[in-house]
């Protein structure tokens, strides 16, 4: 194997020689990132039936791609934190020795990737040689991956400046699992229908994703990395790597501009929300949503005192159902042109088409299967985890600074899960050890990202639960010393846009609307909007919300959505005692005292807290 003298770094040029002999593919590529080099790619691809090409009139540039019915989320079942001591790992991650993984491993990876090309990926996660950014290389035998890794990170032979002789990377081990024999036919989507690992090794920052090609499991940047690894680099070294957007409020013609991050599980309108556009007469009056990040988030304390965030990503990997023009225009301008669909339909004049995506579905569609499709189908027309893949500079709200190796400031975060009933539609912890109570006790009902029941709630703490790479008790108390070290820490508020009436409708509009209460939270970020103390935090009366353009929206609905009810919390506080029965070993103290002061809170007048007074 003959390796570009460029490649001057000695650990990765003998990890590579390591893996080429572990796994045997017939070449090797090292992926220089070039726009020649995606198109060449992209165009085998066509050529071998993964990919199809669409209508270059509606789609420039765009591909479909339709993967293994067997292969189409994330499967947190099938995924190890293999830390040395299985008390780290805690009891929500899968825990293996690593001793016993990596026999496991070497097994199933001897020889993966026969009759297959190994295409060598050097990324960057954040702005190239930004302080907050790291560096890793992938492996696969995917050049599905290898394409969408340029979309979703700095990907290219500048990393290799950035690494130099001996800086570190996380080595990114990966294969579909599915070895060609001499003359086999390969398949559009090749797996392991039977055998699937995703794997961490936190103590050596390694991971090894073996037997699916989709999303999560295989973009290893993402989730792997951008989160499960880089926690526990967080926790080391005294910063946060979150399952949170990043977004800036500006208001002109005073041109304040204040960055907030969010955390929301997996298909919670991550992406819409980070890209809000505002009503019109919130428009009007000069308010502007920009954005940075619709999904992960590295925040580092800076010099002056304040916390800087960047988006390690450098595309956008969203779920399509539900995405139009109404919910998320400008997702909908960011996916026009270069862009890879998994999973949704394909339209007869060659574009893409999703439920949701318009009122009216065509009358005739392939669907994600490749099945003949019409609106009297009983099938669904995409896959509900349907995605889209799309660099992020695309968006017309990008803010100016997404690139800046820097970070943005952070001034507020929010904490947002999707709840039927209980959980009002905002509030703002009492202070920072109350909102890291808020987000680790965060419950959600259960949506298509990851395999598992429906509409159930889980506990999902911080939005973490499936991407945390170590012990959840151990991660609260690493965001309580966090804000201890922080003189003016950020506030943190809860939202939930997702509660139902009686009668099961949603009250909430949502999307564009959600600017209303953002309006409130970066006031109140500010020390400038009132508020009054409810049994769980500081909550905006119906006066202190701007209703312009949204005059309709009564009172009493809002009343009904911002209620707290004795009987119902009372509930909730039990669940929240639940999950710490099973964190007990690592839980901090603050957390069971929180509790204790929160049931207490409930006992205050009246039962119901519903007819918020005006003042
Ligand atoms: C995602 C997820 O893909 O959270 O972002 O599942
Ligand atoms: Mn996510």
């Amino acid at each position: 194997m003959q390796i570009p003298e460029y490649v001057t770094n000695a650990r990765l040029r003998n990890w590579v020689m390591k893996m080429v002999d572990l796994c045997n593919p017939d070449a090797v590529h090292w992926c220089t990132g070039t726009d020649a080099e995606y198109n060449h790619l992209t165009a085998q691809m066509v050529e071998s039936g993964t990919f199809i090409r669409l209508n270059p009139e509606k789609r420039p540039n765009s591909f479909l791609a339709r993967s293994d019915p067997s292969d189409v989320a994330r499967v947190e079942d099938r995924t190890f934190i293999c830390s040395l001591s299985k008390q780290d790992a805690g009891p929500t991650n899968n825990w293996l020795h690593p001793r016993e993984m990596k026999e496991k491993l070497n097994e199933l990876f001897h020889g993966c990737m026969r009759g297959r090309t190994m295409y060598v990926i050097p990324f960057s996660m954040g702005p190239l040689g930004s302080p907050i950014a790291h560096i890793g290389v992938q492996l696969s035998d995917s050049p599905y991956v290898a394409v969408s890794m340029k979309i979703m990170t700095r990907m290219g032979r500048e990393v290799y400046d950035v690494l130099g002789d001996n800086r570190d990377f996380v080595p990114c081990m990966h294969s579909v699992g599915m070895p060609l024999a001499p003359g086999q036919k390969d398949v559009p989507w090749p797996c392991n229908r039977e055998t699937k690992y995703i794997v961490h090794f936190p103590e050596e920052r390694a991971i090894w994703s073996y037997g699916s090609g989709y999303g999560g499991n295989a973009l290893l940047g993402k989730k792997c990395f951008a989160l499960r690894i880089a926690s526990a680099l967080a926790r080391d070294e005294g910063w946060l790597a979150e399952h949170m957007l990043i977004l800036g409020v500006e208001k002109q013609p005073q041109g304040e501009k204040t960055y907030v991050a969010a955390a929301f599980p997996s298909a919670c309108g991550k992406t819409n929300f980070a890209m809000l556009i505002p009503p019109p007469a919130l428009q009007q009056d000069g308010w502007k949503v920009t954005t940075v990040g619709d999904d992960i988030a590295w925040i580092k304390p800076g010099d002056d005192g304040k916390l800087y965030a960047i988006n390690p990503e450098a595309g956008m990997f969203g779920v399509a159902p539900g995405t139009s023009e109404k919910s998320n225009p400008n997702a909908m301008a960011t996916i026009r042109a270069n862009t890879i669909f998994t999973n949704v339909a394909l339209t007869d004049d060659g574009d893409v088409w999703w439920e949701g995506m318009t009122k009216t579905p065509p009358a005739h569609l392939i669907d994600w299967t490749g099945q003949d499709w019409t609106p009297h189908s009983e099938r669904k027309a995409a896959h509900a985890n349907a995605r889209f893949t799309a660099p992020i500079v695309q968006c017309p709200s990008i803010d100016p600074a997404f690139d800046d190796p820097r970070g943005v400031p952070v001034e507020a975060f929010i904490f947002g899960g999707r709840r039927s009933t209980t959980v009002p539609l905002v509030y703002q912890a009492f202070n920072w050890n109350y909102g890291v109570y808020a987000a680790a006790t965060m419950g959600s009902e259960m949506t298509a990202a990851a395999a598992g029941k429906l509409g159930e709630v889980r506990r999902d703490p911080f939005a973490m639960l499936p991407f945390a790479g170590y012990h959840m008790g151990d991660y609260f108390n690493h965001w309580l010393n966090f804000g201890r070290q922080l003189v003016n820490p950020p506030r943190i508020f809860c939202v939930n846009w997702f509660r139902r009436d009686a009668q099961g409708n949603f009250v909430w509009h949502g999307f564009g609307e959600n600017m209303r209460i953002l309006k409130w939270i970066v006031e109140r970020a500010r020390g400038r909007s009132t508020s009054i103390e409810s049994p769980i935090g500081w909550m905006p009366r119906y006066e202190d919300l701007d209703w312009r353009g949204l005059e309709d929206f009564s009172r009493e609905q809002f009343h009904d959505i911002m209620s707290i009810d004795r009987a119902e919390w009372q509930k909730e506080l039990l669940a929240h005692e639940e999950l710490f029965m099973t964190l007990y070993d690592r839980l901090p103290k603050e957390m069971l005292y929180l509790r204790e002061l929160m049931v207490s809170s409930l006992w205050r007048s009246p039962e119901h807290w519903g007819d918020i007074p005006a003042h």
